[in-house]
């Protein structure tokens, strides 16, 4: 049976793909109701939809922007995030909060394991570690899931920008050694319910930090896949250039290489192989 589940951040893009599940059981919730730096609206919310289990979707999430606002970063990403957590305590729920890759330095050489040491390089990825210790400590029945570079059906995010970039250019330039491990946020939003399900009404689960991922690649095979696929649709495939992360300019550092493995069975989500074709049907149909 799925428990009743309440996920704070419903518009963001793992918040959508929690509201494309379109079960009854789940009751998304977000800003400007709720709001977790307002303690008041969190409250109301967890008291209102009674939930078995809570899950954290929202964040502070423009990694550029929080190297010019790291307390405003913190204040969601540590400070909101453990009020939430307590909320959920005192209604004796769990609470499964979604954190990031970017807590590592990227310079491991290997994919990371749960229990690798942290250092993130950014204020974002600062603000999510201090959140992974403050939603810990607010809440014992907590299961931090860190996944890496979410792509779902906003036109925001990376598969629709480079569907944009095949429309406009002959030419695109991709870096090839920045290695990650691409999400889709359906993907994940079922592995948060089917985990849900799994921790409701338990005191005895193994609470702590689970790497929830997809397979591993470069941007460059990411892109790939994703011209692949639009090529289908009779979408001209432009020239694809590899480049190198140090020639990517942004206000903050990219980890090289933060791809995720588990030490836990049944972590790994869908290949981006798999899950792109029918994302990328789906963005070419709009
Ligand atoms: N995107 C990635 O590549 C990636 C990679 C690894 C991990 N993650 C993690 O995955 C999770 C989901 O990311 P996402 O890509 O879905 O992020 P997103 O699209 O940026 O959505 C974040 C959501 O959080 C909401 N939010 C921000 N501040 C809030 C506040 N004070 N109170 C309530 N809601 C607030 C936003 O609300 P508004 O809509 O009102 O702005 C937005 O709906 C985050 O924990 C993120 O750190 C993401």
């Amino acid at each position: 049976m799925t428990p009743r589940i309440l996920v704070i951040g419903s518009a963001g893009q793992l918040g959508t793909a929690f509201r494309r599940l379109g079960s009854p059981a789940i009751t998304c919730v977000g800003r400007p109701e709720v709001d977790v730096l307002r303690a008041d609206t969190i409250i109301a919310a967890v008291a209102g939809a009674a939930p078995d289990v809570v899950i954290n979707a929202s964040a502070f999430t423009a990694v550029d922007a929080a190297e010019a606002d790291e307390a405003g970063a913190l204040d969601v990403n540590s400070r909101g995030a453990a009020v939430l957590a307590a909320a959920a305590r005192e209604v004796g729920a769990p609470i499964i909060h979604v954190s990031t890759d970017y807590v590592f330095d990227g310079n491991k050489g290997s994919p990371y394991f749960e229990d690798d040491a942290t250092g993130p390089l950014t204020a974002y990825g600062r603000s999510k570690l201090a959140g992974e210790a403050t939603v810990a400590l607010a809440n014992p029945h907590h299961v931090i899931v860190r996944t890496s570079w979410l792509f779902g059906t906003s036109d925001r995010t990376f598969v629709a920008a480079v569907l944009r970039l095949a429309r406009e250019r002959e030419r695109i330039e991709m870096v090839a050694d920045q290695l990650g491990s691409p999400t889709f946020a359906g993907d994940l939003a079922a592995a948060l319910v089917a985990m849900a399900a799994d921790v409701a009404g338990r005191d005895d689960y193994d609470w702590g930090i689970r790497h929830v991922a997809g397979a591993h690649a470069s941007r460059f095979e990411f892109a790939e896949a994703v011209l692949t696929a639009a090529a289908t649709h009779g979408i001209r495939r432009p020239e694809l250039v590899p480049t190198s992360l140090a020639a990517y300019r942004a206000a903050a550092p990219r980890p090289l290489d933060t791809r995720l493995d588990s030490r836990f069975p049944g972590t790994r989500t869908r290949s981006f192989r798999d899950a792109v074709p029918a994302l990328v049907a789906e963005l070419l149909s709009r």
